[in-house]
């Protein structure tokens, strides 16, 4: 039977140092950190995996929530979110994961880009948040 991709990159226990290791590097980030202000870091590891690990054949009980809808207030753009490709790559590759299943990780990835993602902050603004606060987080000077 063919290997599925979580076997593959060394099964649940090796996602789970990647995302730690990767939400080190996101939380103490200037653009990306302050997004994930007052939500816990043991918590979005744990959430990240439970999704990913399912997407890659693992058999895991995720309780589903939509994305679109988690992210709905944050203002996320392309231009971040290859920020975060960086370093969730840099992250894969210090694991020692083989390139060509880096590649097949970060495909997934961005298969979900299109339901964080948001255009323009003038159209962002428009989008009626009920309730909810906008989370903006202006790009820092390098
Ligand atoms: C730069 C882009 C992104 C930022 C700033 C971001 C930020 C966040 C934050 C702040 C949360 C916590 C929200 C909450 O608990 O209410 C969250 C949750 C989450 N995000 Fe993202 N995210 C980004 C991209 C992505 C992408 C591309 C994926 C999928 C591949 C993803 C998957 C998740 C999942 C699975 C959760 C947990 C949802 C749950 O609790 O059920 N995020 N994200």
């Amino acid at each position: 039977m063919k290997q599925s991709l979580i076997e593959a990159i060394g099964g649940v226990a090796a996602m789970e140092r990647v995302h730690k290791a990767f939400y080190d590097k996101v939380y103490a980030h200037a653009w990306l950190g302050p997004f994930f202000e007052g939500y816990s870091q043991k918590l979005i590891e744990l959430r990240q995996t439970q999704f990913m690990a399912r997407k890659m054949g693992a058999k895991q009980m995720y309780p589903v929530k939509d994305l679109d809808v988690v992210h709905h207030r944050m203002y996320i753009t392309e231009e971040l979110l290859l920020v975060r490709e960086g370093l969730l790559r840099e992250t894969i590759e210090e694991e020692g994961i083989a390139l060509n299943l880096v590649a097949r990780w970060l495909k997934i990835d961005r298969a979900f880009w299109s339901r964080v993602q948001k255009g323009s902050l003038d159209e962002f603004k428009k989008i009626d948040l009920k309730n909810e606060q906008a989370l903006i987080v202006e790009r820092p000077e390098d």
